[in-house]
């Protein structure tokens, strides 16, 4: 077995292969002047099983596409099977037509993968695992609160809470609250689809006066609910709050903004190559592709 690294994941890859004792193959990849990718194994994949780590965060559709080249590439250079390990599939959260006439994009992502020789998919916190009943191949997910908890848990927390911003994210909270040992609680979101503008409404049985309080989101991307979130807590009279996603494809003026909204910390895995990717997947992907 031999593990590709990917353009987008390079260190991600290298940590994987290293955890597992298997060699790294690197890619040679670059853009052509009118945005067109291309990619080159460093050595050669004939008669293996390959594990292709390759995130799809922004840029996305250049990521998704050195996926799909590179999928394509080692099988046609002989490997016995592709998986691919994408921590951060693109696409996911179009998982059905919330308005009429709309594309599913997932399900077109899905289908992309198969036809390409993939054979199976490993993702971290996919928006909707339920999307892999169609996908027509073995897709696993790995959660990453229990990676992101433990970090949180050496930060000194004092009487910690686990929040979720939406009912969506309860189950990260309370798994959260489990290894952080403390409570949970979680905001009722509400999202105009049209506009984009978010509602959220407090649902706790336990008081956040004086704590320290962590949000727990799968996403930030605008950051428009996690700054909510953060706000409304800090109003609440959380002491101190912090925020945690497993894929932080927020930008610096994102980041800030969480940050202005009263956050100490805003802490992400390396799922997404950003300035917060400080809690890596590694070990989860390592015992998972051993598997
Ligand atoms: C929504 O269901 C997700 O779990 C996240 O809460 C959402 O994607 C975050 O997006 P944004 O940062 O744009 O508010």
């Amino acid at each position: 077995m031999l593990v590709v690294s990917g353009p987008a994941s390079r260190e991600l890859g290298e940590a994987v292969a290293k955890r597992i004792g298997l060699d790294a193959v690197r890619v040679e990849s670059k853009l052509f002047p009118d945005g067109e990718c291309y990619v080159r194994l460093e050595s050669d994949v004939n008669g293996e099983d390959v594990v292709i780590v390759q995130s799809t965060y922004p840029p996305q559709n250049t990521h998704l596409v050195q996926l799909l080249l590179l999928a394509d590439l080692v099988k046609k250079r002989g490997a016995r099977e592709v998986i691919a390990v994408v921590p951060y599939l693109a696409y996911a959260r179009q998982d059905k037509s919330f308005r009429p006439y709309e594309g599913v994009s997932i399900e077109t992502v899905l289908g992309l993968l198969k036809c390409v020789g993939v054979k199976s998919l490993v993702t971290v916190d996919v928006h909707t695992p339920e999307v892999f009943a169609k996908a027509g191949f073995p897709c696993k997910d790995l959660p990453a609160v229990g990676v992101l908890a433990e970090y949180l848990s050496t930060l000194g927390l004092k009487q910690p809470i686990a929040f979720a911003p939406d009912v969506k994210a309860l189950r990260m909270a309370k798994k959260a609250a489990e290894i952080l040992g403390g409570e949970y609680g979680n905001f009722r979101k509400e999202r105009d689809r049209v506009t984009g503008e978010i509602k959220m409404f407090p649902e706790c049985r336990h008081s956040v006066d004086g704590k320290d309080v962590v949000v727990f989101d799968d996403i930030i991307s605008s950051g428009s609910t996690m700054a909510t979130a953060v706000k409304m807590l800090k109003e609440m009279g959380a002491r101190r709050v912090f925020s945690a996603c497993t894929h932080p494809l927020l930008t610096d003026e994102v980041h800030r903004r969480i940050l202005d909204s009263g956050a100490v910390e805003v802490v992400g895995t390396d799922t997404v190559s950003s300035a917060v990717s400080v809690v890596s997947v590694s070990p989860l992907i390592a015992d998972a592709v051993s598997k």
